[in-house]
């Protein structure tokens, strides 16, 4: 008998030591958390991001693991129960959302997430990866990855692709389902009660004010589960956001690992909504706030009246600023483009890239145009950009593409161009095209774009780099003539830099390798971005290919290692064999991997591989370089012929690696 009394004793004594049971009904005076980034108590809520920031994530974790295994060996996972009160109001109501996550984590900083999105969580990768990371998301965006709307819950397991999602809302008493919108600023309840025994997790959301619903909203059932977790675990709270406003705030927390979690006390719980709604109100305060009502709607009408005039008064000056009229041969009218462009309709878009959406437009001359809209999150640098644009629109060229004309609408930029009725060169390539292009297209057309970028660095007054050379920004005229687009446009991104942050403007795969040290771009890394376009369009592939053999990955250092082996030849895009003349494939491969060549200051000039490209080397090959390139010399190419030039080529996936940072 007294040793059972003993027992038990030493049961309650120690138990404490692993179980965790807290309930924080506000978070004043709770110093505790760990606060990750942007993360912080503000006013009693945790507040998941900041709003200063243009990207901004959070993450808030009680302080100490919990354990989810009763040792690190075993197979045995414990259960938990926690509830939560969750509050998100964005700024505007149809803008993108974000939401937050409920995430139980073996680490406060999970590898690899990105900084502005995923709930800062995750990546955009769609492959399963096996990590200690379970998260229940509610999210009030909608984005590519099967979401089924905009206003959701969702399991996700070490993945931004859920497990399983269901649309926020929860089973009434008779078995209704009621639909509870998170993303209105409402204090939401969220019930999760998580069974290790089963590997099952139920999750239940209602707003405050209805009790909690018997049925959970979501349950998930998977033995899977058990590869997320690990023995001891962090828990708590995750949250991004990118340019738009998002206030994710979590406003009470209970967890429990040895029962039910206990209930919060919801009674005095800060509201955020857009406007608050008062309950229990005597029917001369309901008087009083009638007659406040009405005279403060006569004044803001009143208000309205007066600003409204003052706007449209100033409009006409206001909508065209001064310095604007000092650039462009010409500006459109917004309601111009508009009408050409059907209002932006969809059937319209032609395409949406990294600089923005791009509409085809009809003027009223039946000239067909091109519109491409940037988006700026504000008018700082738009001026600067201005004066680098209008020169970048006196530049003309048969191989450029030809630039109209631009529209500014607010901080949206218009930029208007010829309309190119073949589209880019990667459709013709790469992307599953129904014919492939001809060998004798492919070298004409890069002639052209050499012959466009060559203007570029050298035809004007001052030196253009182009900084984004790749096949989709080559586009094909009515006679499958290339022509260069986009240029100039990777300044503008710049512009908006903070400054001391430098960014590597870009695309993946035609990145000179030095800009991953020196971020300032010259006419040598367009030489190396050209350099791969020239190799993808010999071999008939993405500079990067991720499902080719691992020694095929990267186009690059495939066909650097086959020309080594002497046999370049190989590479060559299987389905034009026999219409090329290897001579000149051979030509065209090699001088692809002379423009890829890791020294900067060893890549031919835009120059010298036109005189190349249309068979004059002879001639016109004044460099060293070119003639011993013309004999095949494999130790130009390699850089001297010594291991040690090898070894400073700089692998593309070093340059992934640093970008993504
Ligand atoms: C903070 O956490 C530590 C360890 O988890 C605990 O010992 C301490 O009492 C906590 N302090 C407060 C103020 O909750
Ligand atoms: C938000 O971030 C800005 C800049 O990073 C910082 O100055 C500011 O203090 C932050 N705001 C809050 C409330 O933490
Ligand atoms: C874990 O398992 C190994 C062998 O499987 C054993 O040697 C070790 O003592 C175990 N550790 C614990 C904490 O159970
Ligand atoms: C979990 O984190 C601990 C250190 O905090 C580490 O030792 C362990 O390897 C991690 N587990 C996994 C599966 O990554
Ligand atoms: C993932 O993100 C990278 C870089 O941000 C982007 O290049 C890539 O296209 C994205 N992948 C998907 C599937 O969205
Ligand atoms: C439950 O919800 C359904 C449909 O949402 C509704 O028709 C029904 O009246 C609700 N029942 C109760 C008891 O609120
Ligand atoms: C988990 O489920 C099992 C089987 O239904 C049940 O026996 C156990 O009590 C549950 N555990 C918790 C903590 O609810
Ligand atoms: C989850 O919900 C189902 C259905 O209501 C229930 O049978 C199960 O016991 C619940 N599991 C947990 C862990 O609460
Ligand atoms: C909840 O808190 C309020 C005041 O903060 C208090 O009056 C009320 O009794 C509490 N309710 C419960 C169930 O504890």
């Amino acid at each position: 008998m007294r040793l059972l009394v003993l027992l038990l004793l030493l049961l309650l004594f120690f138990s404490p030591i692993f179980a965790v049971d807290f309930l924080y009904n506000s978070f004043s005076g709770v110093a505790n958390l760990t606060l990750i980034n942007d993360a912080r108590i503000d006013n009693s809520v945790i507040r998941m991001t900041n709003n200063s920031n243009q990207f901004s994530f959070g993450r808030a974790f009680y302080p100490t693991k919990i354990r989810m295994k009763p040792s690190s060996n075993s197979t045995n996972i414990l259960s938990f129960s926690t509830s939560f009160v969750f509050s998100i109001l964005p700024e505007i109501s149809t803008s993108p959302g974000f939401g937050l996550a409920f995430v139980l984590s073996n680490t406060t900083s999970p590898p690899g997430a990105f900084a502005s999105q995923y709930f800062g969580l995750f990546t955009n990768a769609t492959i399963p990866t096996v990590y200690p990371l379970l998260a229940v998301e509610f999210d009030t965006g909608q984005n590519l990855f099967n979401d089924p709307d905009d206003n959701h819950i969702g399991i996700d397991l070490n993945n931004i692709e859920s497990k399983k999602t269901k649309s926020a809302g929860y089973y009434n008493s008779t078995g209704g389902f009621v639909p509870v919108r998170m993303r209105n600023g409402q204090n939401v309840r969220a019930w999760i009660e998580f069974n290790g025994t089963n590997l099952e997790i139920n999750v239940t959301v209602a707003p405050i004010g209805v009790s909690r619903p018997i049925r959970p909203t979501l349950t998930y059932r998977d033995p899977a589960i058990a590869n997320y977790v690990s023995a001891e675990m962090y828990v708590g709270f995750s949250a991004s956001k990118t340019n738009w406003l998002e206030a994710q705030r979590v406003l009470a927390w209970s967890l429990s690992d040895t029962g039910i979690a206990r209930d919060i006390n919801t009674t005095n719980l800060p509201v955020f909504e857009p406007e608050s709604s008062s309950s229990s109100l005597s029917a001369g305060a309901i008087a009083g706030i009638v007659i406040a009502c009405f005279v403060f709607v006569v004044i803001c009408a009143s208000g309205y009246f007066l600003w409204w005039r003052h706007k449209k008064l100033k409009e006409e000056e206001d909508e065209i600023e001064e310095w604007e009229l000092e650039y462009w041969p010409h500006r459109f009218s917004y309601e111009e483009l508009n009408l050409a462009t059907g209002e932006f309709c969809k059937d319209h878009l032609l395409g949406s890239g990294g600089f923005g959406r791009v509409y085809k437009g009809n003027l009223p001359n039946n000239t067909e145009i091109a519109v491409k809209c940037v988006s700026r999150d504000s008018k700082q640098g738009l001026r600067e950009f201005m004066a680098e644009i209008s020169s970048m629109g006196r530049l003309q060229h048969k191989n450029l593409v030809q630039m109209r004309g631009w529209c500014r609408k607010g901080n949206e930029l218009m930029l208007v161009y010829d309309y190119m009725p073949n589209g880019s060169l990667n459709k013709w390539i790469f992307d599953q095209p129904k014919q492939p292009l001809d060998w004798e297209h492919r070298r004409r057309i890069l002639t052209d774009v050499a012959e466009g970028l060559n203007y570029l660095h050298n035809g004007w007054d001052q030196v253009v780099i182009h900084r984004d050379i790749k096949s989709s920004n080559i586009l094909l005229d009515s006679d499958m003539r290339g022509r260069l687009g986009d240029f100039g446009l990777a300044k503008l991104y710049q512009h908006g830099e903070i400054l001391n942050t430098t960014r590597v403007v870009g695309t993946l795969g035609y990145l000179a390798p030095e800009l991953a040290t020196v971020a300032a771009p010259t006419s040598a890394s367009d030489v190396y971005s050209f350099g791969a376009v020239l190799l993808e369009v010999a071999c008939g592939r993405k500079p990067i290919e991720t499902s080719a053999p691992e020694e095929e990955v990267v186009l690059i250092d495939w066909v650097r290692e086959l020309y080594a082996e002497g046999k370049a030849i190989e590479a060559a895009d299987p389905r034009i064999k026999g219409e090329y003349n290897v001579g000149e494939m051979e030509i065209v491969l090699k001088l692809g991997l002379a423009c890829c060549h890791p020294d900067p200051l060893r890549r031919p000039t835009m120059k010298e591989v036109i005189a190349l490209l249309v068979g004059e080397e002879v001639a016109a090959a004044p460099s060293e370089l070119l003639s011993e390139l013309a004999r095949g010399d494999s130790d130009v190419v390699l850089g001297g012929g010594g291991d040690e030039d090898l070894g400073e080529a700089v692998p593309l996936q070093t340059v992934a690696r640093v970008r993504s940072k």
